[in-house]
């Protein structure tokens, strides 16, 4: 795995490992500075799904990219994204009406808390302000998302931050917490 020193600039998940220097993808594939082709399996953090290099994805980014770079929401709106927005709406199920961007899926997850307390404080319910979250679920690193984030290992350096919400066990049949069979199950 060894490709290149570890002595960059990087401040990598792991300091004391050489990590192999990705320089270009096609399709499934990574190629790395030495050469050595790859196959993204999980296409990156399951983001790169229409391919690395994809012909139509490269023009439209560098279309828009030569059109507006940034247009703040807090003064403007766009055509891109109201294109976007629009065709988002298509897509989803019925009873969607707007949506909201966001940066990553951390992101995402901490304003569906801030949305979901907004809303219950316009509700008149100010006291409803806890998110059940699942064991062994992954919901985001930032404070928010960790929070509802159910991995131990990763919660456990930062449990002087997180917010209290609860969490459940999962629906997992195959090591179920309660020593159930899918075929000797009555929980609902
Ligand atoms: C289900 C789920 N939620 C949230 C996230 C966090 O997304 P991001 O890494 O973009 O912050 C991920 C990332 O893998 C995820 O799989």
């Amino acid at each position: 795995m060894k490709a290149e020193s570890n002595a960059d600039h990087i401040f990598h998940r792991e300091l004391n490992r050489d990590y192999p220097v990705i320089d270009h993808g096609d399709g499934i594939y990574l190629y790395d500075t030495t050469g050595k082709r790859y196959i993204d399996g999980a296409g990156g953090v399951f983001v790169t799904n229409l391919g690395h290099g994809n012909k139509n994805v490269v023009a439209a980014l560098a279309e828009q990219a030569g059109r507006v770079s940034f247009a703040h929401t807090n003064d403007f709106n766009s055509t891109v994204a109201l294109q976007f927005a629009a065709k988002l709406i298509d897509l989803a199920p019925a009873g969607f009406a707007k949506v909201w961007m966001s940066t990553s899926g951390s992101t995402a997850n901490e304003t569906a808390i801030k949305l979901a307390r907004h809303y219950h404080l316009l509700a008149g319910n100010p006291e409803k302000t806890r998110v059940i979250a699942r064991w062994n679920s992954y919901h985001g690193s930032t404070l928010g998302a960790l929070s509802l984030t159910g991995q131990p290992k990763r919660r456990e350096p930062y449990e002087p931050y997180l917010l209290n919400f609860p969490h459940i066990d999962p629906p997992y049949c195959f090591r179920c917490p309660y020593g159930k069979t899918p075929s000797h199950c009555t929980f609902e």
